[in-house]
């Protein structure tokens, strides 16, 4: 068993892993105190899930009815605190109301041109009224979909808790996607109003936003009625008459109260979109009652949150992360919540340290990803700013390598800030496995334990526990609040990705991951990387087929199969096999054509990094492309498998020829 209370704070155990636990300082003053008090959390929640939740519910959040049951669980559909009536933006906002919190900042924005507002928790109630009229006048009403398409600015997540207010469903899409994305799941999404910006700051360049609208929006192809438009840019734009609206046009003589729709606990809170191993992103629903009691108490817990604390995710809010731990869960907490418009760029390396110290952040939570960059940029850049301020780190998207673990831990938190590696899914809402930062000790590259009300395990392809040490599928074996309840429009989509042996008996139904991980002696789960055909980028999901597809769509494109490769400060980049239609012909030209058709098709980050051009690919013989063989031919590893399958092996050895040929002319990334 380890010991998680050690002074000094790095020690090695029998295989060689560094363990490095909090300080008793920082223990003493947690919200979980110690490892026993983890563990008794733990056993409770795990034997007595419906009266740890239920006790939760009624001591975290307000409620305007209280429910009849805490769980109804048929699986995999799962009903919590039935009948219970809320609002999240109530909890987000008006019970912070209170002479003590109504002028405590509620978000810090900074932009990034270096401008900024300081929104108090009565500004903020004051401006989701507002807009939250505004979406009435409009014509929204419970049950309606709303788009956001935004960049990172108070209004974003004005809009997201306006429409909380009122029962609309928000469906947030990444500012950072296409137009035809964008497109895709305004369609699937059914949403009436979308809101969005004249552009918004990007590595020193304008976002821009609108002219995007207006090509997904062409040919009125989608349900999408009106358009607000935040100025941000000040860029010329057009606007549309009649369908495009400005909000400072349409704030003119709104009031400014608007009472909280009274919500069922299992209405709908949001759609969010995630890729899948197949071509059509995945609306994943989450619904009001479970999402704002799990993601309220993670965020207390994980983060160890207090009342004086200024706390930082850098998550855009395009992703699940800026949903539950930028805005939901810090303002449910009554947190100061701080957002950043930009991302560290030639001509502002240390402006993630330059905004801990103007601001004296206490909590920061970043992506691997990030961390890799800055260690690339070397630590001369943080060690100019005064990050002492910080007591906790957090990383989330995708596993540590405990090298770069080291590296924050040592120039980032100056060995005294624990850090929380939190693994979890869109799918999940929040955070399933982690560390809580005063009772468990880390293990760099571990994401550590389940969070109390999660049975976490590593199973094999039937489904049964694998011994200690061995990998397996990871899976959760019981309901917890935050689960998604359904894809939207396609609920067998939901059973059929998500719930593996839902026709067994019902004790042995559990949700798959889509991950694999392994479990060590002390029961740490060690993340692997993903089983099935998705790749992480930047700690950012992209499947495989949705890249092919896009692909393909290119005329010159006959069949393409896209891999990942690993990459120094990405995780993963983007290889793709291409053949093409008889008469186009392989070049230079067309490569960065097909690369700039994706970037059109799904947006930068999906751009390949290379491309291969390629007569055939390796087949079986029903016709199924084998990427496995592809994936060691993009890495440049030897070939190795049982190759008795494909119909062409020889094709292996002309594409491992091809592969060796680009990396020695450097066109490999
Ligand atoms: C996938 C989920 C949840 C917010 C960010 C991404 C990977 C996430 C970790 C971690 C190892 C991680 C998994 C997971 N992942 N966190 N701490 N360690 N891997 O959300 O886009 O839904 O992606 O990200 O592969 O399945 P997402």
């Amino acid at each position: 068993m380890l010991n998680h209370h050690k002074e000094d704070t790095i020690e090695s155990i029998l295989q060689e892993e560094r363990v490095v636990s909090p300080s008793s300082n920082f223990s003493i003053n947690a919200h979980i105190k110690s490892f026993q008090d983890y563990e008794k959390l733990y056993k409770k929640s795990i034997l007595e899930p419906e009266s740890f939740w239920e006790n939760l519910a009624a001591k975290e959040l307000h409620w305007f009815h209280k429910w009849d049951n805490v769980l109804e669980w048929n699986p995999p559909n799962s009903k919590w605190f039935v009948n219970g009536k809320l609002n999240i933006t109530y909890n987000c906002i008006d019970r912070h109301l209170t002479p003590s919190r109504r002028n405590k900042p509620a978000i810090i924005w900074e932009g990034e041109p270096g401008d900024s507002r300081i929104l108090t928790y009565e500004n903020l109630y004051v401006e989701v009224c507002k807009f939250a009229n505004i979406l009435k006048q409009l014509k929204v009403t419970k049950g309606d979909c709303v788009a956001i398409y935004m960049p990172m600015i108070p209004e974003a997540i004005i809009a997201m808790l306006a429409c909380a207010r009122i029962g609309a469903v928000h469906a947030v899409v990444f500012g950072g996607f296409s137009a035809e994305s964008l497109k895709g799941r305004l369609k699937d999404s059914q949403a009436k109003i979308l809101v969005t910006a004249d552009g918004g700051f990007r590595k020193d360049k304008i976002v821009p936003l609108k002219s995007q609208v207006d090509i997904a929006l062409e040919n009125n192809s989608s349900s999408i009625e009106k358009v607000i438009v935040v100025r941000r840019t000040e860029e010329n734009i057009t606007m549309r008459n009649g369908r495009d609206f400005w909000l400072h046009n349409l704030q003119q003589n709104i009031s400014t109260d608007c009472p909280p729709e009274i919500m069922d606990s299992e209405d709908t809170l949001f759609i969010l979109y995630t890729s899948g191993s197949t071509g059509k992103p995945k609306g994943v629903v989450h619904t009001i009652g479970g999402y704002s009691l799990y993601t309220h108490i993670t965020t207390k817990w994980v983060f160890d949150l207090k009342d004086t604390d200024i706390y930082w995710c850098t998550a855009d809010i395009g992703w699940i992360t800026g949903h539950s731990y930028s805005v939901y869960g810090p303002l449910s907490n009554g947190a100061t919540s701080l957002i950043y418009e930009g991302v560290p760029r030639p001509s502002n390396l240390g402006c993630f340290w330059n905004i801990i110290e103007k601001y004296g952040v206490n909590i920061f939570y970043t992506a691997p990803t990030a961390i890799r960059s800055f260690m690339k940029m070397g630590e001369d850049i943080p060690q100019k700013f005064d990050l002492s301020s910080l007591r906790l780190l957090g990383t989330v998207g995708e596993p540590i390598n405990p090298e770069v673990w080291m590296w924050y831990y040592r120039i980032i938190g100056n060995e005294k800030c624990p850090i929380v590696d939190t693994w979890w899914q869109t799918e999940t809402g929040g955070i399933i496995i982690t560390s809580l930062p005063g009772a468990i000790s880390s293990k760099p590259g571990s994401a550590s334990l389940p969070f109390p009300g999660i049975i976490a395990d590593v199973v094999d392809k039937c489904g049964n526990s694998v011994s200690r040490n061995t990998g397996g599928l990871l899976v959760i074996k019981n309901p917890w609040p935050s689960m998604l309840r359904t894809i939207y429009g396609d609920h067998q989509r939901f059973e059929k990705s998500y719930w593996k042996f839902l026709s067994d008996k019902s004790d042995k139904c559990m949700y798959s991951s889509g991950d694999s991980a392994r479990r060590d002696t002390d029961g740490y789960f060690w993340i692997l990387g993903r089983t099935d055909d998705v790749m992480n980028i930047s700690g950012h999901r992209l499947g495989s087929m949705e890249l092919e597809s896009a692909l393909v769509s290119h005329h010159t494109v006959n069949e393409a199969s896209v891999v990942s490769v690993p990459h120094q400060i990405k995780g993963e980049d983007i290889y793709a096999f291409v053949t093409l239609n008889n008469s186009f012909k392989a070049s230079d030209q067309l490569s960065n054509e097909l690369k700039q058709h994706v970037t059109r098709e799904i947006g930068a980050i999906a751009r390949p990094a290379t491309i291969q051009f390629t007569q055939e690919l390796p087949k079986t013989r029903s016709g199924k492309i084998v990427r496995r063989f592809l994936r060691q031919i993009a890495a440049g590893q030897s070939i190795e498998g049982d190759k008795s399958t494909i119909v062409n092996p020889n094709v292996l050895n002309e594409l491992e020829e091809q592969a060796k040929w680009l990396r020695n002319n450097n066109l490999y990334y």
